[in-house]
């Protein structure tokens, strides 16, 4: 409050200020000016305040700068009284407008004029020190600001073009870029401007500190190469892979397509990875920021021909982790990939789970385990599936969930699915399912797994909605390809103020708080 008043007194002294010299100009006097010995530069108020610069379009300056102080001074005491953000943004560009005329009119003074008028320097003086005090009382308003202006871009702007391209083309583009601009000290930049965290939202899961509930989900960042820079988007945690134990170059084209209407993509990847000796040795030689899921499938080759073989196969891979120790990390398994040649293993019949996670309990890993969960089973199935998962400790929740299959469903545009011949379907189509299947595995073993809720998170709102069903954390891919990259650290702010509103004090209050 005591830097609000001191904003009051500084508009104050402006109105004044300008109020003054606009007397002053329509009564054609050049106010005193007397503090020439003790300025570098000469101070003549009349050379200044006479100039064909003093008057812009018919008005004269001093005249625009009472309307200016005036115009803040109703927008702050309107933000006082109502406490509206909208007030807030305006105050934060006014004051912005103020600082880019004081600024220029500064260089008017010293660059062409070559003397100062001591009300404008003093006017000039307030308006940068409206535009400071302003910037730190609206500190959480103004990266809002930021963060909408950057959406804006995104909508109108940026999204249109990228999505004149294919679509693999710019992901790997982006991952490019993002790449590069982890190694740079731009990231830190990035991190300044576009991260925005709240202590409500921290958590300790499973022995995991999660400084964020939003997370990459598996898919977007198959060969780690966006580790160094996606936590400077706001993200809590980040997924690499699916990595499995034998490369795979990735199904053939198209691999991935776009469905706007239906705020969907076609994803037919088929674990497109490097294979576990490359990325495991990657990854033991970096360090995260925040924690890292490793995302685990089954090799999608032809040599995995029953069961036991694909067991084999995924334990290898778990077994080749655990000896590089990847630091600050926990295992996402991905039984649910719909994308696969192998169609011989099916790991949702729970006696094929339960002789994978025997032979997993074996392997006595030293990091948490996720399940990686399909939103196409029944209620039936999904829970025999959860029974099973339930009896192995070593197993601390799961990711609810993978891609959505049903091309008859009306949650797809049927124009658009047509165009695909292949593929699953992320994004919206996957929200309904993945919400029902939150609230049922919270409700029958909340107590016992923690729940990372995935699918068709676009908004603040999206995630708070799987929050209060059961989810403890939040993944998405799609809603960032949509929205822009700028989405984690609004649905981190606007979490902070949803659970305000909602009162709760923190993230962990509102975990399942519609489902108990
Ligand atoms: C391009 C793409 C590739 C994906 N690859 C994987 C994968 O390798 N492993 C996995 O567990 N899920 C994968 N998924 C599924 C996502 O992790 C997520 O479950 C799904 O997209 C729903 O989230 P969203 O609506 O936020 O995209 C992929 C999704 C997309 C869009």
């Amino acid at each position: 409050m005591k830097k609000f008043f001191l904003l009051i007194l500084f508009i104050v002294s402006g109105i004044i200020d300008a109020g003054y010299l606009t007397y002053e100009h329509y009564q054609q006097v050049i106010p005193p000016c007397t503090v020439n010995r003790l300025l570098p530069i000469a101070s003549d108020c009349g050379r200044v305040l006479r100039s064909s610069y003093s008057v812009m379009f018919g008005i004269p300056l001093a005249l625009a700068g009472v309307f200016q102080y005036s115009v803040l001074f109703v927008i702050l005491i309107a933000y006082l009284v109502y406490r509206k953000k909208v007030f807030a943004f305006w105050l934060i560009i006014q004051s912005i407008i103020g600082v880019i005329f004081s600024a220029y009119f500064m260089y008017i003074q010293l660059g062409v004029l070559k003397s100062i008028c001591i009300y404008c320097t003093y006017s000039a003086i307030i308006s940068f020190s409206i535009f400071f005090i302003i910037n730190k009382v609206l500190r959480k308003e103004r990266f809002d600001l930021r963060l909408k202006v950057i959406s804006i871009i995104y909508q109108y702007v940026a999204k249109p073009i990228f999505f004149m391209f294919d679509p693999e083309f710019i992901h790997n583009t982006h991952i490019f870029f993002g790449e590069l601009l982890g190694k740079t000290f731009l990231k830190k930049y990035i991190n300044w401007k576009f991260n925005y965290q709240s202590s409500k939202l921290k958590q300790k899961v499973a022995g995991i500190n999660f400084i964020g509930p939003v997370g990459l989900a598996a898919g977007f960042d198959y060969e780690a190469k966006l580790t160094q820079i996606l936590y400077s988007l706001g993200f809590g945690f980040q997924t690499v892979g699916s990595i499995t134990n034998l490369p795979y170059e990735g199904n053939s084209k198209p691999r991935l397509g776009r469905l706007p209407k239906s705020q969907s993509l076609m994803v037919n990847k088929g674990f497109k990875n490097l294979g576990v000796e490359k990325m495991s040795k990657k990854l033991s030689q970096l360090n995260f920021q925040v924690p890292l899921g490793i995302s685990i499938g089954m090799s999608n080759n032809k040599s995995i021909k029953n069961t036991t073989i694909a067991i084999k196969d995924i334990i290898n891979t778990f077994k080749i982790f655990e000896k590089y120790k990847v630091k600050n990390s926990y295992y996402e398994l991905n039984i649910s990939c719909p994308n696969l040649i192998n169609t011989h293993t099916d790991f949702y019949k729970p006696v094929n789970l339960n002789q994978l996670f025997q032979s997993i309990k074996q392997l006595k890993l030293k990091k948490p385990v996720f399940i990686k969960m399909p939103i196409d089973k029944t209620d039936r199935n999904f829970l025999a599936i959860l029974k099973t998962i339930s009896q192995f400790i070593f197993i601390k929740g799961v990711i609810i969930g993978n891609l959505f299959k049903d091309r008859k469903s009306p949650l797809l545009n049927k124009q658009e699915v047509k165009k695909f011949k292949v593929g699953y379907f992320s994004g919206k189509p996957c929200e309904q399912r993945s919400n029902e299947l939150i609230k049922l595995a919270y409700k029958k073993y909340g107590n016992k797994l923690m729940i990372i809720g995935c699918g068709g998170v676009f908004n603040s709102q999206d995630a708070y909605k799987k929050i209060k069903l059961g989810a403890s954390l939040v993944q998405l891919i799609t809603g960032m390809i949509y929205q822009g990259p700028q989405v984690i650290s609004q649905i981190n702010l606007e979490l902070e103020e949803l659970l305000e509103k909602g009162g709760f004090k923190n993230i962990q209050e509102a975990i399942g708080y519609e489902n108990r």
